[in-house]
């Protein structure tokens, strides 16, 4: 009936109904419509830490990031929060002869990562630190979990990763990112921590976190890369995306406060798929390589990087992250900040 009559009157009038382009004619109409919107509220900025002082190590494949020492992270971070960024995930850099087996360096007395979280809290009260629990900075086999025999062992992964989130929780840390991907993991850690008088230190866990290429840059600032075969026995199948359901549905019955999916923009459909199906936020690992690959094009000049580190952002936001942790956070608050 309606089409019938939307004829009569466009052949009576030779006019069209329905122009969607009237709603983006100017910038302030575009500006009132838009459906998403991003601020550094909604940005996570992961930071690399090597121990020492006045230190600022290149990461050739990660450019304009570096790996820092205490006291120039405490500028970065300094620099962040006058940026409007107020949530940092710190990794440790840790060199060679400190790694072992059972990663017991994560837990140390004298570990300087738990040291510089102490004097980040210490310095910056009001910044939120999140910290990654999986073994691979700290293990000689450059694995997520305790390897015997050449397989990654579960249930012996479990104690050392609680061990490790204690730790960081007692230095200090708010949001604790287990990025390892081991079954109960979750549960083991908050049982830990409870047990431990930290009921209020949150867990974000890397829900569904993908066996993916995208992680090199990253593996090559922290030189944490598999020292045999890879991580596909723990972390995902990039073909699957109904298995991320069975991920969360776990992760969520063992205490997680947020929900991750690793990485992100090529990722959109699983980043859907979460928000559509559970009540607690979802955030999304924009990844070292998906970085990398903007940096590279736009240093060839075939990309714009301003505009191409927005719609990656936006793309991911759009698709329904509440949250990304992206190493664009300080040029991306930098821009906004500008415009
Ligand atoms: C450690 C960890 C990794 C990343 C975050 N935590 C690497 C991996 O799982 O091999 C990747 C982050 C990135 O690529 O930016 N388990």
């Amino acid at each position: 009936m309606f089409e019938r009559r939307f004829r009569y009157l466009c052949l009576k009038f030779e006019c069209m109904l329905q122009r969607p382009r009237r709603n983006r004619k100017n910038v302030a109409i575009r500006d009132l419509v838009q459906e998403t919107n991003l601020t550094a509220d909604h940005l996570i900025y992961p930071m690399f830490l090597i121990d020492g002082q006045n230190k600022r190590e290149v990461i050739p494949s990660l450019p304009n990031l570096f790996r820092l020492s205490e006291d120039l992270a405490l500028k970065d971070i300094e620099d962040s929060l006058n940026l409007g960024i107020r949530i940092f995930d710190i990794f440790p850099a840790v060199e060679d002869h400190l790694k072992n087996q059972t990663a017991s360096y994560s837990y140390a007395e004298d570990n300087f990562y738990l040291r510089i979280i102490r004097k980040i809290k210490e310095t910056f009260p009001e910044a939120v630190l999140m910290s990654d629990v999986a073994m691979d900075p700290y293990s000689s086999d450059g694995h997520d979990g305790f390897v015997e025999n050449d397989l990654i062992h579960n249930d012996k992964t479990l104690p050392i990763l609680s061990k490790m989130s204690v730790a960081q929780a007692q230095a200090g840390i708010d949001i604790i990112g287990p990025s390892d991907m081991m079954d109960g993991r979750v549960g083991a850690i908050r049982r830990e921590l409870d047990l431990n008088g930290f009921t209020e230190v949150s867990i974000m866990s890397y829900c569904a976190k993908y066996a993916s290429a995208f992680y090199g840059p990253f593996r090559d600032a922290l030189n944490s890369a598999p020292k045999f075969g890879d991580k596909k026995s723990y972390q995902m199948n990039p073909a699957n995306k109904r298995e991320a359901l069975i991920e969360a549905k776990l992760d969520i019955a063992e205490g997680a406060d947020f929900l991750m999916v690793k990485p992100a923009s090529l990722y959109l459909d699983v980043i859907h798929l979460m928000k559509e199906n559970f009540e607690i936020p979802i955030t999304a690992y924009n990844v070292s390589g998906e970085y990398a690959m903007i940096h590279a094009a736009a240093e060839k000049g075939w990309l714009d990087y301003d505009r191409a580190m927005c719609e990656m952002l936006l793309s991911i936001k759009r698709a329904g992250a509440d949250g990304i942790l992206t190493y664009f956070a300080k040029d991306f608050a930098r821009l906004i900040k500008s415009s």
